[in-house]
């Protein structure tokens, strides 16, 4: 999901610095490629390669200016995604077989999405909601979210489950996303 974050550049002089310039920024998967339509596996490995993974989405989603991004965006069809919903970028929330087990409320929601850059539409969220998950480390953990986390919270797990925003719209802002797009793929390339 996009966010407005002007984020400072992490500098440092720790061990921490190691990891961040292993850290990799990936290239993202983008609509309409069918991996962002399939369900994600369950995570049974909690290892080195899920926290090299896991560090690589973040750094990936600070860098789009991102408030949360999921595995298959990264062309990992796993059940992992990571939210930070903070101004400044210092709220990083790793979650592993992410599931949510309440909610409530609806609220319009504007949003977008970094596999569909340049669009944003208003769909319904939950105000509310619950989600059980995994840490880094295995252990489970239950999140109680409303406001932007709740609704970022919603984005990053459709993805796993291989659900995109604009499956949210109604057919006729469905339609215009439609129109949208292919006037995208006409036009020479905003790269
Ligand atoms: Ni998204």
């Amino acid at each position: 999901m996009i966010g407005l974050r002007a984020r400072a550049q992490t500098t440092g002089c720790c061990d921490h610095c190691t990891k961040i310039i292993v850290m990799a920024v990936l290239p993202l998967v983008l609509y309409p490629d069918p991996r962002l339509k399939q369900s994600c596996s369950q995570v049974s490995s909690f290892d080195k390669h899920l926290v090299r993974l896991l560090e690589s989405m973040a750094e990936t989603m600070y860098a789009s200016n991102g408030i949360g991004l999921a595995a298959p965006q990264i062309g990992v069809q796993e059940r992992i995604t990571v939210v930070d919903v903070s101004p400044e970028g210092t709220a990083l929330i790793e979650l592993i077989n992410p599931v949510i087990t309440a909610s409530h409320g609806t609220t319009p929601s504007e949003e977008g999405c970094l596999s569909i850059p340049g669009f944003r539409e208003t769909i319904e969220r939950a105000t509310h909601v619950s989600v059980s998950y995994q840490d880094r480390t295995g252990n489970q953990q239950t999140l109680h979210a409303e406001g932007l986390m709740a609704i970022c919270l919603q984005h990053e797990i459709d993805h796993i489950n291989g659900t995109l925003f604009v499956d949210h719209l109604s057919r006729l802002k469905r339609e215009l996303f439609k129109k949208w797009f292919a006037k995208q793929q006409n036009a020479p390339s905003r790269m």
